[in-house]
């Protein structure tokens, strides 16, 4: 429905250009959660900010990202055909020490990419659809959790 034609309409041009846009959302992320930072321990440490922004192993991490929102938008209409790989991908999270409670501020920063790269196009509707979509990625993630 209307949901999924906004999604679509907005990702048509976000996702030709995957990595400045998911480097705006990870900047963000990153001034929302400082702690965030050093969960990425690759060779390079990232040690601030900018020298994580600048590793290569970040950018493929950015892409990465990128690549499962493009996935899920992609399968709109069959979101569930993609539970075994989220909850997979949950395991994995879990593994590197993030906290399922860090993908509401994932969440708000994704926001704020599509905010500022939308500009007016970016209306309560959309936002309210991007939140949906959102919300099924983080719960079937989440799963991936245990004790
Ligand atoms: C892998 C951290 C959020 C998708 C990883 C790895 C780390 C990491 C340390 C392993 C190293 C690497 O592959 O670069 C984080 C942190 C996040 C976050 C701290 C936010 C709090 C996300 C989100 C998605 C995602 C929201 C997608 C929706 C991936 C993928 C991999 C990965 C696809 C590769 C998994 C594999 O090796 O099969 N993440 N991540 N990450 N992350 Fe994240």
């Amino acid at each position: 429905g209307k949901d999924k034609e906004l999604i679509r309409g907005s990702w048509e041009s976000l996702g030709k250009n995957k990595v400045p846009h998911g480097v705006i959302m990870f900047s963000r992320l990153f001034e929302l959660d400082p702690t965030l930072l050093s969960l990425f321990q690759y060779n390079t440490n990232c040690g601030s900010t900018q020298d994580c922004l600048s590793s290569p192993e970040f950018l493929e991490h950015v892409t990465k990202v990128m690549l499962v929102i493009d996935a899920a938008v992609s399968h709109l209409d069959d979101l569930h055909s993609l539970e075994e790989f989220l909850l997979n991908l949950g395991k994995k999270h879990q593994a590197v020490g993030v906290n399922t409670q860090s993908f509401a501020v994932v969440g708000e920063s994704l926001l704020y990419m599509l905010q500022c790269s939308l500009g007016q196009a970016y209306t309560a509707p959309l936002r309210q659809a991007w939140l949906n979509m959102y919300s099924i990625v983080v719960a079937a993630m989440s799963r991936g959790w245990t004790e």
